[in-house]
C-alpha cells in the first residue's frame, strides 16, 4: 500500500481560514479582537524565527498582536514583573514567551508566572491538570495540531489502538492526555513506549497500532517491520541531518519515510506535516482565550 500524504500546510490552512471568519465575528457581534504577545529573550536564530512566523500568523488574522523583545541578562525578577503586566493587560489574552530561555533564569518559575487562563502554550501546571480532567480551554499546540490531523485525514479514533513513543512533557504525554478524553476526536485506547521501554516490546506495541504517534527525537527510528498495514503514521520528530546543496538544514522525521509509507494508509511527511499545525493551533488557543474572557466559553 502506498500511504496517502497527509498534508499539514492544506490542513493548517484551511483551520487559519475558519479562525478568521470567527474572529471577524468577534469583532462584529462582540467588539472582540484577540491579543497575542510574545516575548523573546535574547536573539538566538531559530527563536526568531519562530516568533516572526508566530506573530505574522497573528496578523494575518487580525488579531492584536505585540512582539516584546527582551536583553538576554534581563534578569528573572524583570521578566516576571513583565508576565505581570500582561496578566493585567485587558487587551492581551495569549501569553507566549518563547522557550528556551537563557540559563540564569528558571523557564518553570516564568511559565508558572502566567496567568493560566492567558497561558496559550497550555505549560502551566493548572492547565496540565485539566487536561486530564478534562475540562479545558486550551491543548498544547504541538499535540493539539496531530490531534486534528488525524481526525481530519483519517477519521474519528474512537476505539482504535494509539500508540505514543515519547514521553515528554510537551508532545508525548499530552498526546496520551489528549487520546484518552472520552470526545469526539478522541476516545481512544492509548500505549505510551518511551526510553524505559524494552526495544522488543517497544516493536511488540507498535506493531498493534491503528494510528502511531512518534516524538523520538530519533531520526529514522520507526522502521516498516515495526508497523502494520493500513496504519495512520504522525511523524512529530524534526531532526537535522545535515545541510541540502543550497546551504539549507536537511530535515528528517523519527520515521523511516520512504519504507514506512509503503505499509501505511496515511503518513505525514516531514517537513510539511505536523510542523504547519503548531502556529495555528496557537492561534485558535488565543481566539478560545479571548472568548474566555469575555465569557464567552466557560470552563
Ligand atoms: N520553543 C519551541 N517550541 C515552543 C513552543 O511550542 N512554545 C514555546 N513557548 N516555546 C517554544
Amino acid at each position: 500500500m502506498a500511504a496517502k500524504l497527509i498534508k499539514g500546510a492544506e490542513v493548517a490552512a484551511q483551520i487559519r481560514a475558519e479562525l478568521k471568519q470567527e474572529v471577524e465575528e468577534l469583532k462584529a457581534k462582540h467588539n472582540i479582537v484577540p491579543g497575542l504577545v510574545t516575548i523573546l529573550v535574547g536573539q538566538d536564530p531559530g527563536s526568531v524565527s519562530y516568533v516572526t512566523a508566530k506573530q505574522k500568523t497573528s496578523h494575518e488574522l487580525g488579531f492584536y498582536s505585540i512582539q516584546d523583545n527582551q536583553e538576554p541578562d534581563i534578569t528573572e525578577a524583570a521578566l516576571l514583573a513583565l508576565l505581570d503586566k500582561y496578566n493585567k493587560d485587558p487587551k492581551i489574552h495569549g501569553i507566549l514567551v518563547q522557550l528556551p530561555l537563557p540559563k540564569h533564569i528558571d523557564s518553570n518559575k516564568v511559565l508558572y508566572g502566567i496567568n493560566p487562563d492567558k497561558d496559550v502554550d497550555a505549560f502551566h501546571p493548572v492547565n496540565v491538570g485539566r487536561i486530564l480532567i478534562g475540562n479545558y480551554a486550551f491543548l498544547p499546540c504541538t499535540p493539539a495540531g496531530c490531534q486534528e490531523l488525524i481526525y481530519r485525514a483519517y477519521g474519528d479514533p474512537k476505539g482504535k489502538e494509539v500508540v505514543v513513543v515519547g514521553r515528554s512533557n510537551i508532545v508525548g504525554k499530552p498526546m496520551v492526555a489528549i487520546m484518552i478524553q472520552k470526545r469526539v476526536g478522541a476516545n481512544a485506547t492509548v500505549t505510551c513506549v518511551h526510553t524505559g521501554t524494552p526495544k522488543d516490546k517497544m516493536i511488540e506495541h507498535c506493531r498493534r497500532a491503528d494510528i502511531l504517534i512518534v516524538a523520538a527525537g530519533v531520526p529514522n527510528y520507526i522502521q516498516a517491520d515495526w508497523v502494520k498495514e493500513g496504519v495512520c503514521v504522525i511523524d512529530v520528530g524534526v531532526n537535522r541531518i545535515g545541510m541540502t546543496e543550497s546551504g539549507k538544514a536537511k530535515l528528517a522525521g523519527d520515521v523511516d519515510f520512504a519504507a514506512v509509507s509503503e505499509k501505511a494508509s496515511f503518513i505525514t511527511p516531514v517537513p510539511g506535516g505536523v510542523g504547519p499545525m503548531t502556529i495555528t493551533m496557537l492561534m485558535k488557543n488565543t481566539v478560545m482565550a479571548a472568548k474566555l474572557a469575555a465569557g464567552l466559553v466557560k470552563l
